[in-house]
Protein backbone atom coordinates (compact mmCIF):
# COMPACT_ATOMS: atom_id res chain seq x y z
CA UNK A 1 0.00 0.00 0.00
CA UNK A 2 0.91 3.09 -0.68
CA UNK A 3 -0.08 6.92 0.37
CA UNK A 4 -2.56 7.09 -2.21
CA UNK A 5 -3.72 3.61 -1.81
CA UNK A 6 -7.82 3.70 -0.55
CA UNK A 7 -8.19 1.67 2.54
CA UNK A 8 -11.04 -0.17 4.49
CA UNK A 9 -11.42 0.44 8.00
CA UNK A 10 -13.52 -2.23 9.67
CA UNK A 11 -13.38 -1.59 13.29
CA UNK A 12 -16.78 -0.64 13.43
CA UNK A 13 -18.13 -4.32 12.00
CA UNK A 14 -16.58 -5.87 15.33
CA UNK A 15 -18.01 -7.48 18.34
CA UNK A 16 -15.78 -4.85 20.17
CA UNK A 17 -17.79 -1.71 18.67
CA UNK A 18 -21.50 -2.96 18.18
CA UNK A 19 -21.43 -6.19 20.19
CA UNK A 20 -21.91 -9.84 19.69
CA UNK A 21 -25.64 -9.89 18.38
CA UNK A 22 -25.07 -7.33 15.80
CA UNK A 23 -20.83 -7.34 14.99
CA UNK A 24 -18.84 -9.98 14.12
CA UNK A 25 -15.52 -11.27 16.02
CA UNK A 26 -12.01 -11.35 14.59
CA UNK A 27 -12.13 -15.53 14.97
CA UNK A 28 -15.40 -15.62 13.05
CA UNK A 29 -13.36 -13.55 10.62
CA UNK A 30 -10.66 -15.96 10.71
CA UNK A 31 -12.57 -18.48 10.66
CA UNK A 32 -14.04 -17.55 7.12
CA UNK A 33 -11.15 -17.12 5.88
CA UNK A 34 -10.85 -20.90 4.37
CA UNK A 35 -14.02 -20.60 2.91
CA UNK A 36 -12.53 -17.54 0.46
CA UNK A 37 -9.19 -18.33 0.01
CA UNK A 38 -10.24 -21.01 -2.79
CA UNK A 39 -12.29 -18.73 -4.33
CA UNK A 40 -9.62 -16.37 -4.49
CA UNK A 41 -7.62 -19.05 -6.23
CA UNK A 42 -10.10 -20.22 -8.61
CA UNK A 43 -11.20 -16.60 -9.74
CA UNK A 44 -6.88 -16.82 -10.72
CA UNK A 45 -7.20 -19.80 -12.20
CA UNK A 46 -10.48 -18.96 -14.21
CA UNK A 47 -8.10 -15.61 -15.34
CA UNK A 48 -6.03 -17.65 -17.02
CA UNK A 49 -8.18 -19.57 -19.13
CA UNK A 50 -9.58 -16.04 -20.48
CA UNK A 51 -12.57 -15.30 -17.81
CA UNK A 52 -13.32 -12.02 -15.24
CA UNK A 53 -11.92 -10.24 -18.44
CA UNK A 54 -12.60 -6.41 -16.62
CA UNK A 55 -9.39 -7.58 -14.51
CA UNK A 56 -7.47 -7.47 -17.50
CA UNK A 57 -8.90 -3.85 -19.09
CA UNK A 58 -6.33 -1.64 -16.49
CA UNK A 59 -3.61 -3.08 -18.19
CA UNK A 60 -5.11 -3.22 -21.77
CA UNK A 61 -2.46 -0.79 -23.48
CA UNK A 62 -4.16 -1.29 -26.78
CA UNK A 63 -7.25 -0.55 -25.76
CA UNK A 64 -5.98 2.63 -24.07
CA UNK A 65 -4.29 3.58 -27.04
CA UNK A 66 -7.18 2.71 -29.26
CA UNK A 67 -9.48 5.05 -27.11
CA UNK A 68 -6.95 8.20 -26.67
CA UNK A 69 -6.87 8.14 -30.65
CA UNK A 70 -10.50 8.18 -30.74
CA UNK A 71 -10.31 11.00 -28.34
CA UNK A 72 -7.84 12.85 -30.40
CA UNK A 73 -9.91 12.66 -33.14
CA UNK A 74 -12.36 14.41 -31.93
CA UNK A 75 -11.18 16.55 -29.03
CA UNK A 76 -11.80 20.30 -29.68
CA UNK A 77 -14.45 19.51 -32.73
CA UNK A 78 -18.10 19.64 -30.66
CA UNK A 79 -19.28 21.92 -27.71
CA UNK A 80 -21.68 19.01 -26.45
CA UNK A 81 -20.80 15.56 -25.92
CA UNK A 82 -24.46 13.36 -26.03
CA UNK A 83 -23.99 9.81 -24.46
CA UNK A 84 -26.85 7.78 -25.59
CA UNK A 85 -26.82 4.20 -22.87
CA UNK A 86 -28.85 2.59 -20.05
CA UNK A 87 -27.40 0.50 -17.05
CA UNK A 88 -23.43 -0.73 -17.53
CA UNK A 89 -23.47 1.55 -20.86
CA UNK A 90 -24.24 5.17 -18.82
CA UNK A 91 -23.41 4.46 -14.94
CA UNK A 92 -19.77 4.44 -15.52
CA UNK A 93 -19.62 7.54 -17.71
CA UNK A 94 -21.76 9.52 -15.16
CA UNK A 95 -20.22 8.24 -12.35
CA UNK A 96 -16.81 8.74 -13.60
CA UNK A 97 -17.89 12.73 -15.00
CA UNK A 98 -19.27 13.27 -11.39
CA UNK A 99 -16.20 12.26 -9.40
CA UNK A 100 -13.62 14.11 -11.75
CA UNK A 101 -14.86 16.83 -13.27
CA UNK A 102 -16.44 19.71 -10.95
CA UNK A 103 -20.29 19.49 -9.95
CA UNK A 104 -21.19 22.49 -12.72
CA UNK A 105 -18.86 21.52 -15.64
CA UNK A 106 -21.78 22.06 -18.28
CA UNK A 107 -22.48 25.56 -16.50
CA UNK A 108 -18.93 26.77 -16.75
CA UNK A 109 -17.34 28.62 -20.01
CA UNK A 110 -16.09 27.36 -22.74
CA UNK A 111 -12.60 28.85 -21.39
CA UNK A 112 -12.71 26.93 -18.66
CA UNK A 113 -14.27 23.92 -19.29
CA UNK A 114 -11.96 20.72 -20.15
CA UNK A 115 -13.66 19.17 -22.57
CA UNK A 116 -17.55 19.64 -24.21
CA UNK A 117 -20.60 19.63 -22.08
CA UNK A 118 -21.55 15.89 -21.14
CA UNK A 119 -25.01 14.70 -21.63
CA UNK A 120 -25.69 11.07 -20.50
CA UNK A 121 -29.15 10.21 -21.27
CA UNK A 122 -30.05 7.13 -19.59
CA UNK A 123 -33.46 6.54 -20.23
CA UNK A 124 -36.66 7.11 -22.83
CA UNK A 125 -38.49 9.77 -20.48
CA UNK A 126 -40.39 12.06 -23.58
CA UNK A 127 -39.92 15.43 -21.26
CA UNK A 128 -36.23 14.97 -20.64
CA UNK A 129 -35.16 13.70 -23.86
CA UNK A 130 -37.31 16.03 -25.76
CA UNK A 131 -35.70 19.16 -24.01
CA UNK A 132 -31.83 17.80 -24.33
CA UNK A 133 -33.25 18.67 -27.85
CA UNK A 134 -34.16 21.48 -27.80
CA UNK A 135 -31.32 22.51 -26.00
CA UNK A 136 -29.05 21.78 -28.46
CA UNK A 137 -31.35 22.36 -31.14
CA UNK A 138 -28.77 25.68 -31.45
CA UNK A 139 -25.79 24.02 -31.69
CA UNK A 140 -26.42 20.48 -33.04
CA UNK A 141 -23.64 21.38 -35.79
CA UNK A 142 -21.57 21.12 -32.71
CA UNK A 143 -22.81 18.23 -31.13
CA UNK A 144 -21.23 14.39 -30.78
CA UNK A 145 -23.48 11.61 -30.41
CA UNK A 146 -21.80 8.86 -28.69
CA UNK A 147 -23.92 5.90 -28.91
CA UNK A 148 -23.08 2.49 -26.22
CA UNK A 149 -24.91 -0.47 -26.69
CA UNK A 150 -22.94 -3.89 -26.16
CA UNK A 151 -26.07 -5.52 -27.98
CA UNK A 152 -27.66 -2.80 -29.92
CA UNK A 153 -31.10 -4.59 -28.69
CA UNK A 154 -32.00 -2.59 -25.85
CA UNK A 155 -34.86 -0.59 -26.84
CA UNK A 156 -34.34 2.51 -24.81
CA UNK A 157 -30.95 2.98 -26.56
CA UNK A 158 -32.46 2.28 -29.81
CA UNK A 159 -34.94 4.67 -29.68
CA UNK A 160 -32.59 7.47 -28.75
CA UNK A 161 -30.50 6.30 -31.06
CA UNK A 162 -33.66 6.58 -34.37
CA UNK A 163 -34.62 10.23 -32.55
CA UNK A 164 -30.80 11.10 -33.11
CA UNK A 165 -30.13 9.59 -36.90
CA UNK A 166 -33.55 11.11 -37.66
CA UNK A 167 -32.61 14.55 -36.42
CA UNK A 168 -28.87 14.73 -37.69
CA UNK A 169 -30.06 13.75 -40.79
CA UNK A 170 -32.65 16.19 -41.19
CA UNK A 171 -31.10 19.09 -39.67
CA UNK A 172 -27.44 18.86 -40.94
CA UNK A 173 -27.93 16.66 -44.13
CA UNK A 174 -27.69 12.79 -44.22
CA UNK A 175 -23.64 13.34 -45.38
CA UNK A 176 -23.21 14.77 -41.48
CA UNK A 177 -23.77 11.47 -40.01
CA UNK A 178 -20.80 9.66 -39.67
CA UNK A 179 -19.59 13.05 -38.25
CA UNK A 180 -21.41 13.36 -35.28
CA UNK A 181 -21.61 9.63 -34.55
CA UNK A 182 -19.73 7.39 -32.67
CA UNK A 183 -20.98 3.96 -31.95
CA UNK A 184 -19.37 2.12 -29.08
CA UNK A 185 -20.68 -1.89 -29.34
CA UNK A 186 -19.64 -5.26 -29.38
CA UNK A 187 -17.07 -5.62 -32.15
CA UNK A 188 -17.80 -8.74 -33.67
CA UNK A 189 -21.53 -9.23 -33.83
CA UNK A 190 -25.32 -7.75 -32.73
CA UNK A 191 -27.83 -5.50 -34.46
CA UNK A 192 -25.47 -2.23 -33.70
CA UNK A 193 -22.17 -4.24 -35.18
CA UNK A 194 -24.63 -4.14 -38.55
CA UNK A 195 -25.37 -1.01 -38.74
CA UNK A 196 -22.06 0.56 -38.03
CA UNK A 197 -21.00 -1.64 -40.86
CA UNK A 198 -23.54 -0.68 -43.26
CA UNK A 199 -23.49 2.93 -42.85
CA UNK A 200 -19.88 2.85 -42.24
CA UNK A 201 -20.22 4.93 -38.53
CA UNK A 202 -16.67 5.18 -36.77
CA UNK A 203 -16.83 2.93 -33.72
CA UNK A 204 -15.01 1.58 -30.36
CA UNK A 205 -15.34 -1.96 -29.02
CA UNK A 206 -16.87 -3.54 -26.25
CA UNK A 207 -14.38 -5.94 -25.50
CA UNK A 208 -15.41 -9.24 -25.63
CA UNK A 209 -16.30 -11.18 -22.34
CA UNK A 210 -16.93 -7.80 -20.17
CA UNK A 211 -20.29 -7.35 -19.01
CA UNK A 212 -21.75 -3.65 -19.17
CA UNK A 213 -21.77 -3.08 -15.50
CA UNK A 214 -17.94 -4.37 -15.40
CA UNK A 215 -17.45 -2.44 -18.66
CA UNK A 216 -16.55 1.40 -17.23
CA UNK A 217 -12.35 0.81 -17.62
CA UNK A 218 -13.18 -0.14 -21.25
CA UNK A 219 -14.25 2.25 -24.61
CA UNK A 220 -17.96 2.62 -22.93
CA UNK A 221 -16.33 4.71 -19.79
CA UNK A 222 -12.93 6.05 -21.57
CA UNK A 223 -13.88 7.75 -24.31
CA UNK A 224 -16.67 10.59 -22.41
CA UNK A 225 -13.58 10.93 -19.60
CA UNK A 226 -11.16 11.59 -21.71
CA UNK A 227 -12.89 13.86 -23.97
CA UNK A 228 -13.92 15.66 -20.68
CA UNK A 229 -10.39 16.21 -19.77
CA UNK A 230 -9.98 12.97 -17.56
CA UNK A 231 -6.91 11.44 -17.36
CA UNK A 232 -8.04 8.49 -18.20
CA UNK A 233 -4.03 6.55 -18.29
CA UNK A 234 -4.59 7.36 -14.33
CA UNK A 235 -7.41 5.86 -14.07
CA UNK A 236 -6.33 3.10 -15.01
CA UNK A 237 -3.29 3.07 -13.17
CA UNK A 238 -5.19 3.27 -10.10
CA UNK A 239 -7.16 0.26 -11.27
CA UNK A 240 -4.19 -1.83 -11.99
CA UNK A 241 -2.45 -0.88 -8.89
CA UNK A 242 -5.42 -2.16 -7.34
CA UNK A 243 -5.41 -5.43 -9.95
CA UNK A 244 -2.18 -6.49 -8.18
CA UNK A 245 -4.03 -5.91 -4.38
CA UNK A 246 -7.18 -7.96 -5.48
CA UNK A 247 -4.85 -10.65 -6.82
CA UNK A 248 -3.27 -11.19 -3.44
CA UNK A 249 -3.85 -14.62 -1.99
CA UNK A 250 -3.80 -14.22 1.24
CA UNK A 251 -7.34 -13.01 2.24
CA UNK A 252 -6.46 -10.75 4.84
CA UNK A 253 -4.28 -8.52 2.71
CA UNK A 254 -6.64 -8.68 -0.26
CA UNK A 255 -9.68 -5.79 0.06
CA UNK A 256 -11.65 -7.35 -2.39
CA UNK A 257 -11.61 -10.51 -0.39
CA UNK A 258 -11.69 -8.95 3.07
CA UNK A 259 -14.94 -6.69 1.74
CA UNK A 260 -16.52 -9.78 0.06
CA UNK A 261 -15.87 -11.89 3.43
CA UNK A 262 -17.71 -9.17 5.92
CA UNK A 263 -20.48 -8.80 3.34
CA UNK A 264 -20.94 -12.32 3.11
CA UNK A 265 -20.79 -12.99 6.66
CA UNK A 266 -23.14 -10.14 7.49
CA UNK A 267 -25.52 -11.74 4.96
CA UNK A 268 -25.50 -15.03 6.60
CA UNK A 269 -26.95 -13.31 9.62
CA UNK A 270 -29.65 -11.38 8.18
CA UNK A 271 -28.26 -8.46 7.35
CA UNK A 272 -28.36 -8.31 3.46
CA UNK A 273 -29.26 -4.79 3.47
CA UNK A 274 -25.73 -2.66 1.64
CA UNK A 275 -25.83 0.62 2.48
CA UNK A 276 -23.18 2.96 0.59
CA UNK A 277 -23.05 6.29 2.39
CA UNK A 278 -20.29 8.38 0.29
CA UNK A 279 -19.13 12.03 2.27
CA UNK A 280 -18.41 13.60 -0.56
CA UNK A 281 -20.91 14.83 -3.62
CA UNK A 282 -17.82 13.72 -5.97
CA UNK A 283 -18.24 10.01 -4.90
CA UNK A 284 -22.13 9.95 -5.28
CA UNK A 285 -22.72 8.73 -8.49
CA UNK A 286 -20.28 5.97 -7.85
CA UNK A 287 -22.79 4.80 -5.36
CA UNK A 288 -25.18 4.55 -7.81
CA UNK A 289 -23.09 2.67 -10.22
CA UNK A 290 -22.36 0.31 -7.08
CA UNK A 291 -26.11 -0.24 -6.51
CA UNK A 292 -25.94 -1.35 -10.17
CA UNK A 293 -23.49 -4.05 -9.71
CA UNK A 294 -24.08 -5.27 -7.15
CA UNK A 295 -28.04 -5.75 -7.09
CA UNK A 296 -28.15 -6.89 -11.24
CA UNK A 297 -24.90 -9.36 -10.49
CA UNK A 298 -25.35 -10.99 -7.14
CA UNK A 299 -29.49 -11.34 -7.09
CA UNK A 300 -30.00 -14.45 -8.41
CA UNK A 301 -32.70 -17.76 -8.38
CA UNK A 302 -29.99 -20.24 -9.56
CA UNK A 303 -26.70 -21.52 -8.05
CA UNK A 304 -23.62 -22.44 -10.16
CA UNK A 305 -25.36 -25.88 -10.85
CA UNK A 306 -28.34 -24.67 -12.05
CA UNK A 307 -30.17 -26.08 -9.06
CA UNK A 308 -32.82 -23.04 -7.70
CA UNK A 309 -31.99 -20.64 -4.98
CA UNK A 310 -32.38 -17.26 -3.79
CA UNK A 311 -30.16 -14.96 -3.10
CA UNK A 312 -29.27 -11.24 -3.33
CA UNK A 313 -27.78 -8.13 -1.09
CA UNK A 314 -29.98 -5.66 -1.70
CA UNK A 315 -27.48 -2.22 -2.24
CA UNK A 316 -29.35 0.76 -0.83
CA UNK A 317 -27.52 4.53 -2.42
CA UNK A 318 -27.37 7.55 0.36
CA UNK A 319 -25.36 10.77 0.44
CA UNK A 320 -24.04 12.17 3.49
CA UNK A 321 -24.41 14.83 4.97
CA UNK A 322 -28.10 15.11 2.91
CA UNK A 323 -29.23 11.78 4.05
CA UNK A 324 -28.58 12.32 7.56
CA UNK A 325 -32.11 14.33 7.37
CA UNK A 326 -33.80 11.83 5.21
CA UNK A 327 -32.69 8.16 5.97
CA UNK A 328 -30.92 8.00 9.87
CA UNK A 329 -34.17 7.77 11.81
CA UNK A 330 -34.56 4.51 9.66
CA UNK A 331 -30.51 3.66 10.15
CA UNK A 332 -30.73 3.96 13.68
CA UNK A 333 -33.79 3.00 15.02
CA UNK A 334 -35.63 1.05 12.39
CA UNK A 335 -34.59 -3.04 11.53
CA UNK A 336 -30.73 -3.98 12.14
CA UNK A 337 -30.75 -5.46 8.99
CA UNK A 338 -28.33 -3.01 7.33
CA UNK A 339 -24.71 -2.87 7.27
CA UNK A 340 -23.13 0.55 6.54
CA UNK A 341 -20.49 1.81 4.59
CA UNK A 342 -19.15 4.81 4.54
CA UNK A 343 -17.00 6.26 1.40
CA UNK A 344 -14.75 9.30 3.66
CA UNK A 345 -12.41 11.37 1.98
CA UNK A 346 -9.21 12.95 3.65
CA UNK A 347 -8.53 16.11 1.61
CA UNK A 348 -11.11 17.24 -0.83
CA UNK A 349 -9.41 19.08 -3.75
CA UNK A 350 -11.21 22.18 -2.41
CA UNK A 351 -12.15 23.65 1.37
CA UNK A 352 -14.69 26.76 2.13
CA UNK A 353 -13.89 28.18 5.07
CA UNK A 354 -16.87 29.80 7.00
CA UNK A 355 -16.27 33.41 7.55
CA UNK A 356 -16.74 35.01 11.15
CA UNK A 357 -19.26 37.35 10.38
CA UNK A 358 -20.31 40.30 13.31
CA UNK A 359 -23.38 40.51 14.59
CA UNK A 360 -23.92 36.65 14.56
CA UNK A 361 -25.89 35.23 17.80
CA UNK A 362 -23.53 32.91 19.77
CA UNK A 363 -25.26 30.01 19.03
CA UNK A 364 -23.51 29.66 15.79
CA UNK A 365 -19.94 30.87 16.64
CA UNK A 366 -18.65 27.16 16.97
CA UNK A 367 -18.90 26.68 13.09
CA UNK A 368 -16.99 30.18 12.26
CA UNK A 369 -13.64 30.02 11.20
CA UNK A 370 -14.04 26.13 10.60
CA UNK A 371 -14.66 24.57 7.11
CA UNK A 372 -17.32 23.26 5.33
CA UNK A 373 -14.61 20.31 4.58
CA UNK A 374 -13.95 19.53 8.32
CA UNK A 375 -17.99 19.82 8.89
CA UNK A 376 -18.83 17.16 6.30
CA UNK A 377 -15.95 15.07 7.49
CA UNK A 378 -17.45 15.63 11.45
CA UNK A 379 -20.62 14.54 10.44
CA UNK A 380 -19.24 11.72 8.97
CA UNK A 381 -17.33 10.30 12.31
CA UNK A 382 -20.58 12.00 14.32
CA UNK A 383 -22.91 9.98 12.36
CA UNK A 384 -20.84 6.41 11.59
CA UNK A 385 -20.56 6.67 15.97
CA UNK A 386 -24.54 7.69 16.36
CA UNK A 387 -25.14 4.30 14.35
CA UNK A 388 -22.52 2.11 16.44
CA UNK A 389 -23.57 3.66 19.62
CA UNK A 390 -27.33 1.83 18.41
CA UNK A 391 -25.35 -1.31 17.52
CA UNK A 392 -25.37 -1.16 13.56
CA UNK A 393 -21.86 -2.33 11.94
CA UNK A 394 -20.01 0.41 10.10
CA UNK A 395 -17.48 0.12 7.91
CA UNK A 396 -15.53 3.20 5.99
CA UNK A 397 -13.23 3.30 2.65
CA UNK A 398 -11.26 5.87 2.99
CA UNK A 399 -9.94 8.15 0.03
CA UNK A 400 -6.70 10.19 0.54
CA UNK A 401 -8.08 12.43 -1.94
CA UNK A 402 -10.75 11.54 -4.66
CA UNK A 403 -8.93 11.57 -8.21
CA UNK A 404 -8.24 9.38 -11.07
CA UNK A 405 -5.49 7.30 -8.89
CA UNK A 406 -8.34 6.46 -6.40
CA UNK A 407 -11.43 6.46 -8.69
CA UNK A 408 -9.89 3.43 -10.46
CA UNK A 409 -9.01 2.19 -7.32
CA UNK A 410 -12.61 2.16 -6.08
CA UNK A 411 -14.07 0.42 -9.54
CA UNK A 412 -11.51 -2.45 -9.39
CA UNK A 413 -12.36 -3.25 -5.69
CA UNK A 414 -15.43 -3.49 -6.06
CA UNK A 415 -15.96 -4.95 -9.58
CA UNK A 416 -13.43 -7.61 -7.78
CA UNK A 417 -15.43 -8.03 -4.60
CA UNK A 418 -18.65 -9.02 -7.23
CA UNK A 419 -16.90 -11.80 -8.11
CA UNK A 420 -15.71 -13.00 -4.77
CA UNK A 421 -19.17 -12.35 -3.84
CA UNK A 422 -20.70 -14.15 -6.17
CA UNK A 423 -19.09 -17.06 -5.77
CA UNK A 424 -19.41 -17.07 -2.07
CA UNK A 425 -23.43 -17.08 -2.73
CA UNK A 426 -22.30 -19.82 -5.40
CA UNK A 427 -24.34 -18.01 -8.01
CA UNK A 428 -22.93 -16.80 -11.25
CA UNK A 429 -22.13 -12.82 -10.92
CA UNK A 430 -21.98 -12.40 -15.03
CA UNK A 431 -25.33 -13.02 -16.41
CA UNK A 432 -28.38 -11.08 -15.45
CA UNK A 433 -31.15 -13.50 -17.14
CA UNK A 434 -34.16 -12.23 -15.28
CA UNK A 435 -33.56 -8.70 -16.79
CA UNK A 436 -34.90 -10.13 -20.29
CA UNK A 437 -38.80 -10.98 -19.45
CA UNK A 438 -39.53 -7.11 -18.88
CA UNK A 439 -37.74 -6.39 -22.35
CA UNK A 440 -39.46 -8.96 -24.37
CA UNK A 441 -42.76 -7.71 -22.85
CA UNK A 442 -41.86 -4.22 -23.50
CA UNK A 443 -41.14 -5.61 -27.17
CA UNK A 444 -44.38 -7.28 -27.48
CA UNK A 445 -46.45 -3.98 -26.25
CA UNK A 446 -44.61 -1.97 -28.67
CA UNK A 447 -45.05 -4.63 -31.83
CA UNK A 448 -42.15 -6.25 -32.26
CA UNK A 449 -42.96 -9.22 -35.05
CA UNK A 450 -41.85 -12.72 -33.04
CA UNK A 451 -43.48 -11.33 -29.74
CA UNK A 452 -47.01 -11.80 -30.61
CA UNK A 453 -47.60 -14.95 -27.61
CA UNK A 454 -46.54 -12.13 -25.28
CA UNK A 455 -48.73 -9.35 -26.41
CA UNK A 456 -52.30 -11.74 -26.44
CA UNK A 457 -50.88 -12.66 -23.01
CA UNK A 458 -50.26 -9.02 -22.02
CA UNK A 459 -53.58 -8.11 -23.17
CA UNK A 460 -55.46 -11.26 -20.68
CA UNK A 461 -53.69 -9.69 -18.08
CA UNK A 462 -54.70 -6.63 -18.55
CA UNK A 463 -58.05 -6.99 -19.00
CA UNK A 464 -58.10 -9.32 -15.78
CA UNK A 465 -57.05 -6.83 -13.48
CA UNK A 466 -59.67 -4.23 -13.04
CA UNK A 467 -58.66 -3.53 -9.73
CA UNK A 468 -58.24 0.47 -9.58
CA UNK A 469 -59.49 3.19 -7.21
O1 LIG B 1 -24.77 -4.73 -17.03
C1 LIG B 1 -25.43 -5.03 -18.01
O2 LIG B 1 -25.15 -5.97 -18.76
C2 LIG B 1 -26.66 -4.20 -18.38
O3 LIG B 1 -26.92 -3.24 -17.43
C3 LIG B 1 -26.44 -3.53 -19.73
O4 LIG B 1 -25.34 -2.69 -19.65
C4 LIG B 1 -27.67 -2.75 -20.15
O5 LIG B 1 -28.80 -3.58 -20.17
C5 LIG B 1 -27.49 -2.14 -21.54
O6 LIG B 1 -27.19 -3.13 -22.47
P1 LIG B 1 -26.56 -2.79 -23.88
O7 LIG B 1 -25.21 -2.20 -23.67
O8 LIG B 1 -26.51 -4.10 -24.61
O9 LIG B 1 -27.49 -1.82 -24.55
Amino acid sequence: MTATSLKIDYANVLDAAVGSVHGLSPAEIRAAQPQVKPVLARIERERRAGKHRYRDLATDRQMLRQVQAAVRRYQGKFENLVVLGIGGSALGNIALQTALNPPFHNLLPDTVRRGPRLFVMDNVDPVQFGNLLDVLGPSLRKTLFNVISKSGETAETAAQFLITLDLVARRLGKKSLTKHILVTTDPEGGTMRGIVEQHGFDALPVPPGVGGRFSVLSAVGLFSAGMCGIKINSLLAGAAAMGQRVAQPAVARNPAAMLALLLHAFYLRGKRLHVMMPYSYQLKDLADWYRQLWAESLGKCRDLEGQPTVVGPTPIKALGATDQHSQVQLYREGPNDKVFMFLEVERFARDVKIPRVAGMPEELGYLQGKSLGRLLNAEKRATEAALVASQRPCLTIRFPRVSEDTVGQFIMLWEAATSVMGYLLNIDPYDQPAVQLGKDYTFALMGRPGYEQQARLLKRVARAQRYTV
